[in-house]
């Protein structure tokens, strides 16, 4: 990598995802390193200007204390030690005041000390990562499950400019996607882009497998299993190939402790894969931050509804039709998600609210449509925002769009005669319903 680089040695400090993220924003590239990493290690990486130890002399690492300034020394390059002989309280005052006070001290330590340049961008990343997949997979095959969430997809974006054709890409469509998802996956990839991509449309096969499943958790595990089997199918019918990318991003390695970032990455493998395929992984958005995700997706070109696509969870609209799910009121779900969508993308509330959708309970209530007794079921529009998806509050959506998205799920959707708002924030409720 051409970058200039700050390289922060995690001693455990939970500062050290915002001091990267910091340096990020000054223009130059800076990673977390697990304490242990040793001089040789860190000296084989010839873009290393600078190295920060954010906890110092002493520090505690698992309840041990650890000196690694000896093996620091070795490498001879400027250290920027937060704390001195282990007072934490002292890390913390340092670190822990406003942002700018932060950018000023690091700015000082990256440009002044350490002498490194601004060149961290996403266009030398992008430039760099494509040197270093091609590289990696020579003429190669690579495996890709392309869910059409914003890190597979900019994951497949990035390996398409690397290898082009090598790249094989598999999706999946579970029958729990929403409305027009699968196939803005196919319009995007395969017909825009030209990548090599299999659909599978096994909706019907996950329905039978969930009939008369009921509990949530056995929902999960069933869709879960379900779709590692289809793509494992799918893998097998391609031949040669080598390697299999995965759109892990920075924060699932550093958000499980850096301590342990040489463990934590296998943790990110897509299990149940068979052991003969012997699929060597390629993870090339590791280094990213999910807005940097977002600004390398636009940078590749890819649409803005899929780079600012909300989040959505694995087991899909298969947790928000809940009890056990039918088509009838799946069909329901979906078509009262796409207009929440809609009414949400025109009043501008896309970009405000963190994550929107509707459920659809398994209970009916009484109404009245065209003068006569209704029996049909509620949908509930959820609307919450959160930093970190733990705790999670509700968004104060406004009168009036709420009658308008209500007018138009009640005469737009089949068999639904009332919609509900769920107030109720995390906790103690969580943000999905099952
Ligand atoms: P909860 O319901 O636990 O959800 O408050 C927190 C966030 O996680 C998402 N979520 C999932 N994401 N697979 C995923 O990839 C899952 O099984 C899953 N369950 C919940 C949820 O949408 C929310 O953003």
């Amino acid at each position: 990598m051409k970058q200039d680089m700050i390289l922060i040695l995690d001693l455990g400090s939970e500062e050290n995802t915002r001091i990267a993220r910091a340096i990020r924003d000054l223009g130059v590239y800076s990673e977390i390193y697990p304490h242990d990493s040793t001089a040789a290690e860190i000296k084989r990486m010839s873009n290393v200007r600078g190295i920060i130890l954010n906890g110092g002399r002493n520090n505690v690492v698992d309840g041990v204390a650890i000196d690694i300034l000896p093996e620091v020394d070795k490498i001879g390059l400027p250290i920027l030690s937060v704390c001195h002989e282990g007072i934490r309280p002292r890390d913390r005052e340092r670190f822990s005041g406003d942002d700018a006070i932060l950018a000023k001290e690091l700015e000082a330590f990256v440009f002044g000390v350490c002498k490194a340049e601004r060149n961290w961008s996403m266009q030398n990343f992008i430039h760099d990562q494509v040197e270093l997949i091609r590289r990696e997979v020579g003429d190669g095959k690579v495996l890709l499950a392309l869910s059409g969430g914003v890190d597979s997809s900019v994951v497949a974006a990035l390996l398409l400019r690397a290898i082009g054709n090598r790249l094989e890409c598999v999706h999946v469509n579970h029958g729990l996607m929403r409305k027009g998802e699968s196939e803005q996956v196919v319009e995007v990839f395969r017909n825009q882009l030209k990548a090599n991509l299999a659909c599978v449309d096994a909706g019907e096969r996950f329905l039978s497998k969930l009939a008369n499943v009921s509990d949530p958790e056995k929902k999960r595990k069933i869709i879960g299993a379900e779709f590692i089997r289809v793509f494992e199918e799918e893998a097998e019918k391609l031949s040669g190939i080598e390697f299999l990318a995965q759109g892990t991003i920075y924060p699932d390695i550093v958000e499980s402790g850096t301590k342990t970032a040489k463990i934590v990455k296998s943790h990110h493998n897509v299990g149940g894969l068979p052991a003969d395929m012997k699929l060597r992984l390629i993870e090339p958005i590791k280094q990213l931050f999910k807005d940097e995700v977002r600004s390398c997706g636009l940078e590749l070109g890819l649409p803005r509804g899929m780079v600012f696509r909300q989040p959505f969870p694995g087991p899909g609209l298969g947790v928000r039709c809940l009890g056990t799910i039918t088509v009838e009121r799946l069909e329901a779900l979906r078509e009262s998600d796409a207009i929440l969508r809609e009414e949400f993308q025109a009043a501008g509330y896309d970009t405000k609210v963190w994550q929107y959708f509707t459920v659809i309970p398994d209970f009916k209530s009484v109404g009245v449509r065209d003068n006569a007794r209704s029996f049909e079921y509620p949908v509930i529009i959820r609307a919450v925002n959160t930093v970190d998806a733990m705790t999670a509050t509700i968004e104060k959506l406004p009168w009036e769009l709420l009658e308008r998205i209500t007018d138009r799920i009640l005469s737009e959707v089949k068999g639904v005669n009332r919609v509900l708002y769920d107030v109720s924030p995390k906790p103690p409720a969580t943000i999905e319903w099952e």
